[in-house]
Order: structure tokens, then C-alpha cells, then sequence
């Protein structure tokens, strides 16, 4: 079975078309997400647009889907094309399943990924005669969570590697921490069809945390990614910034006690050549990222680098401690991440370090939004 994963729900358009064996209804869950081949993933990103705003504007957003979404879909079938040497109305009379993130997100833009989608459904049964195709609602955050289970690497088309197979005694129950710009949550996923969100941010979630404190020091929009290029994997809270919920029993997360912190600490500071929330050009940001604290010359700079590394620490520091809880008090046999923080390499070596079990992490491929997870999450049902 062919399907189509549609993802509009934020700052990227994305299509993903997979090849889906549909004889692993009774085969463990492991086996049966990674039954589904790869044929073509497009992300289209918006963030050079929303970048100029240090944030997401959503409705500029919703006019870029609705801009982007045919020039994604045409590259998709020109590459299926290719990849499978059939014409498109072949291809597209073979989908059977098209899965749309519907929720959450902006509505504006989900709209888009909908609305494609029931066109897309439309076109397909009346005007090529195909067999009747299905539209299924996806929820994005079960599109997260389902990537961090997925060979990705292993899996295109044309690979014909035996995965390993992880019977589901293996790995459920499983816990897993999700992390995005939008969402925090620890998931206890008991079975493949039972799923508990355990605890989740009050506030801000972490990836918002990082772009908020990446727009103070001048790192533009999203901060995240350049806050971990920049703190790479130093612990080190030299400014002491505060961890949130330390104390606190539950397995929910506060970030706005750090953002707050952050925001006095860098406003206090007084620089001849920079100020708060002013935009460092690249030459300031290639050598933030090269240079260790020691050697940067600028005072500022000094000050942006150990800024990086104290809140990375303490960002990833309140993410373990719950995650550490929860893997004591519910002794899963697995962990997982996942979600657009999932990239941070010293999450993902922290996370690891304390677990002897299965650990599972998205491909670097799937970190950010994409189709294949929404596909994914939808041929597996991944309960919300
Ligand atoms: O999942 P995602 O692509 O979009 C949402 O569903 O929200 O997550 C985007 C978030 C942004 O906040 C971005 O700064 C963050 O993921 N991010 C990172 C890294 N790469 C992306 N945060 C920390 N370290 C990274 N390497
Ligand atoms: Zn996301």
C-alpha cells in the first residue's frame, strides 16, 4: 500500500510518499513500522522567512504552505518517478492512505495540509477513477513520537536490509520524552495501543525556551539550533542560571523561571559593541561556534558563549532530572526522544547515560518536522 504523509502544522511543508507491507498486521510493532519503505521525503522550511520576524508569523506561514505545498507534492512525484520508473498518474492511482497532521499547530496552516489533502482525495478517486482513498487526521506530536522508532537509514526503497526485531516485550512499556518548539510532554507509552502523558512544560516549552534565549543574545530564530552548535556538549553553569521544578515531585517542566533569569542577566550587561536582542553577524557566530570561550577576543562574545553553555545545561539538566524520575519510578524496558530538541546532541548523550535498556532516537533526518513521521504515525495508529 502506498500512502502520503502530509505536514503543515507549523514552519515546514512536508510530503513524504512510503511503500507500506500491509501483511504485518501481526507482527510486532518494531517490525511493522520499519516495514514501511521510504520512496521520497520533501521538506520545504519557511525559516529564512520567519527568521526576519525572530519568530513564527502565522499567517505568513499559512500563505507559504499554500504557496509551497504544490511545488513539494511536484517533487515528490517527479522523484517517485523516478525511484519507482512508473508515470504519476500510476503512482498517484496506487495511493491508498493519505495521512494530514490536523492538530496541534496553527490552525491557519493546518488548514492548508487539510484542505490539500481532501482536494488530493478528491482528484484521485473522481477524476482518475481510482478505487476510493482515504484521508486520516494525524496528530502531530504521535508523528514525534513515532520517528524516534524508525530505521530511517535502513529503510529507502530500494535497501532490503533485515531489520532487527525487537519483539514488543522488548520495548514496552516504554517512556519517552518529547521535546519541540511547541511541547514538552514525558509519554508513558505502556503498549502499542495505551498512552499516558505522564507530565508536561506549564509554560514554555523547551524549544521555545532555547529560541527565546537564542533571540536575546542575538542568535536569531531558531536559537536552538545555534545555541548547540555554540555550547556543543559543555556542562556548565557558570552563570548560574536556575533549573526549574528541581525540587518539585511531579514530572512537569517549568521553563519561564530560566527565561526570566536569562533575560535580567543579558539586559544587566553592558558592552561598548553590543546590546540586548541586537543580531551578531556571521563572522561573530562562526567564531562562537569554533572558538572556546578562552580564545574569543570580544568581550561580548565571551559573555554569548558561556551564555550558550549555561543555558543548554540547565535546559537540559531539568529534562533529565524528570526524565530520571520517571525511568525510576516506571522502569521502562525503552526510552525514546523525540521532536525538534531531539537534535541536541548533549540531550541525547545525557539521556543515554543512566539507561542500560533500548534506546531510541530519531534519525537526524526526522528530528524536525516532516511527512514520513505523520505517515508513520498514522499507518501504526499511535494513540494520542
Ligand atoms: O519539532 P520541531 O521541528 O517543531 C515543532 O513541532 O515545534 O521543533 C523545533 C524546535 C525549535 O525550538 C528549535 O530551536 C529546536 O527544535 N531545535 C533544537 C535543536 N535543533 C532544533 N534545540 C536544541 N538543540 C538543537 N540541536
Ligand atoms: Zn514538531
Amino acid at each position: 500500500m502506498y500512502v502520503l504523509g502530509i505536514e503543515t502544522s507549523c514552519d515546514e511543508t512536508s510530503i513524504a510518499l512510503l511503500f507500506f507491507r500491509e501483511d504485518t498486521y501481526q507482527r510486532s510493532f518494531y517490525a511493522k513500522i520499519n516495514s514501511a519503505k521510504l520512496i521520497v521525503n520533501i521538506v520545504s522550511s519557511q525559516v529564512n522567512i520567519h527568521k526576519e520576524y525572530g519568530g513564527v508569523i502565522p499567517e505568513l506561514g499559512a500563505r507559504e504552505h499554500a504557496k509551497n505545498i504544490f511545488f513539494v507534492f511536484n517533487q515528490v512525484l517527479q522523484k517517485a518517478e523516478n525511484i519507482l520508473k512508473q508515470d504519476r498518474s500510476k503512482i498517484l492511482k496506487n495511493i491508498t492512505n493519505i495521512y494530514v497532521t490536523t492538530k496541534p499547530g496553527l490552525a491557519s496552516s493546518l488548514r492548508v495540509g487539510r484542505e490539500f489533502a481532501k482536494s488530493l482525495k478528491f482528484f484521485i478517486s473522481n477524476e482518475l477513477k481510482a478505487k476510493t482513498l482515504n484521508v486520516f487526521s494525524v496528530n502531530h506530536l504521535s508523528g514525534h513520537l513515532a520517528s524516534s522508532f524508525y530505521d530511517y537509514s535502513n529503510n529507502f526503497y530500494k535497501i532490503n536490509k533485515k531489520n532487527q526485531n525487537f519483539i514488543d516485550e522488548y520495548i514496552f512499556p516504554h517512556l519517552h520524552l518529547l521535546v519541540s518548539g511547541g511541547h514538552t510532554q514525558l509519554i508513558y507509552y505502556k503498549n502499542p495501543k495505551s498512552i499516558k502523558i505522564i507530565g508536561e512544560t506549564l509554560d514554555d516549552a523547551a524549544g521555545e525556551c532555547f529560541d527565546k534565549i537564542g533571540r536575546m543574545l542575538g542568535l536569531g530564530y531558531p536559537g536552538g539550533v545555534l545555541i548547540s552548535k555554540i555550547a556543543n556538549k559543555k556542562i556548565d553553569n557558570t552563570l548560574d542560571l536556575p533549573v526549574g521544578l528541581k525540587s518539585n515531585q511531579s514530572y512537569n517542566f517549568s521553563y519561564s523561571g530560566l527565561k526570566t533569569a536569562a533575560r535580567y542577566l543579558v539586559q544587566k550587561q553592558s558592552f561598548k559593541n553590543w546590546n540586548f536582542e541586537e543580531s551578531l553577524d556571521i563572522e561573530d557566530i562562526n567564531q562562537l561556534i569554533k572558538q572556546d570561550e578562552k580564545d574569543l577576543q570580544k568581550d561580548y562574545l565571551k559573555f554569548i558563549k558561556k551564555a550558550c553553555i549555561s543555558a543548554q545545561s540547565v535546559i537540559v539538566k531539568q529534562l533529565i532530572n524528570k526524565s530520571n524520575k520517571a525511568i525510576a519510578d516506571f522502569q521502562p524496558k525503552s526510552i525514546g526522544l523525540s521532536g525538534g530538541v531531539s537534535a541536541n546532541p548533549l540531550l541525547r548523550q545525557e539521556l543515554k547515560k543512566n539507561f542500560d535498556g533500548l534506546v531510541f532516537f530519531p534519525d537526524k533526518n526526522l528530528t524536525g518536522d516532516n511527512g514520513v513521521m505523520i505517515a508513520l504515525a498514522g499507518v501504526m495508529n499511535i494513540p494520542e
